[in-house]
């Protein structure tokens, strides 16, 4: 299927790594102008490289003041911007009685606040832009609260209600947004929390991958690419009647029928 997406500016927030860096390289490989933008500029620069196609980069911590300055100073020409996918976020494992206020703040920092940001600042650019969408990364864990992961199950359910609100608000001037939400996927995320909990319980990190992988009715984590693949449909004139949804990759973890 030709998903249309030649010529298309696209920029991904969170591309420098895992299910953005995935993403990034399939909006190339379509065809697509492709910026990646995350907070480590030598992650960044090798992640364009790998990229190719002339993918451009520049760097910004959502997480901070500067963070609209920044992105609204690289699209402040008046440059329309098609296609905005953020995939900053992520989750903290632990009992509710095990987290204060900080741990609290700062995962919503990253999963609310970060995604609102970015959107915010570059809401004329995308106004701009022809047919956009805006696509944000949810989790299975927002649809079926994860025990041991209350902290993002809160904030990824609120991202969730954003990407409804807003797509309301934003369907008179043509603009979709939807979340993909992705299950256990094979990123740096889990091989970091496999490290950490290999080392907590004297296993190895892929016995414990395999322990969260049999969980998942398809027996297996995702490969990013598997989600980026969702993201980029959405994102494209071929997904042009879909809007306010969330839509779950992940195995078949999740247990709800919506
Ligand atoms: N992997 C999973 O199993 C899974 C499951 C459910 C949902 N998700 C969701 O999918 C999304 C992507 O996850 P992933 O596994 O691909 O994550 P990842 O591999 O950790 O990649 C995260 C990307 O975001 C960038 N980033 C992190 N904090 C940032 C900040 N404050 N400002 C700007 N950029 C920032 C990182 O680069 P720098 O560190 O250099 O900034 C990197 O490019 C997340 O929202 C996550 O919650 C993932």
């Amino acid at each position: 299927m030709d998903l249309q997406l030649a010529g298309r500016e696209a920029l991904v927030v969170g591309g420098s790594a895992g299910i953005g860096l995935a993403t990034a390289r399939l909006l190339a490989a379509e065809g697509a102008s492709v910026t990646i933008a995350s907070r480590d500029a030598a992650r960044l620069q090798e992640a364009a490289a790998s990229i190719g196609a002339g993918a451009a980069w520049f760097p910004v911590d959502v997480t901070a003041d500067d963070a609209e300055a920044r992105l609204t100073a690289h699209y402040g020409d008046g440059k329309g911007l098609d296609i905005l996918v953020v995939t900053v976020g992520g989750s903290i494992r632990g009992r509710f009685d095990s987290f204060g206020d900080d741990a609290w703040h700062d995962n919503y920092n990253m999963n609310v606040i970060g995604p609102v940001r970015t959107v915010r600042a570059l809401l004329g650019s995308i106004e701009r832009g022809r047919s956009p969408a805006i696509v944000l990364l949810g989790a299975a864990g927002a649809k079926m609260p994860y025990v041991n992961q209350v902290v993002s199950n809160v904030h990824k359910a609120g991202l969730l209600a954003l990407v409804k609100t807003l797509s309301h608000e934003l369907a008179p001037k043509g603009i979709r947004v939807n979340a993909i939400s992705p299950g256990r996927t094979l990123t740096r995320l889990w091989l970091d929390r496999a490290e950490r909990m290999a080392a907590e319980q004297g296993t190895t990190p892929d016995e414990v991958i395999e322990e969260f992988a049999a969980e998942v009715p398809l027996g297996r984590f995702a490969e990013p690419d598997e989600i980026a693949q969702a993201v980029v449909f959405v994102a494209s004139d071929r997904a042009s009647y879909i809007t306010g949804q969330s839509i779950s990759v992940d195995g078949g973890i999740g247990r709800g029928l919506l």
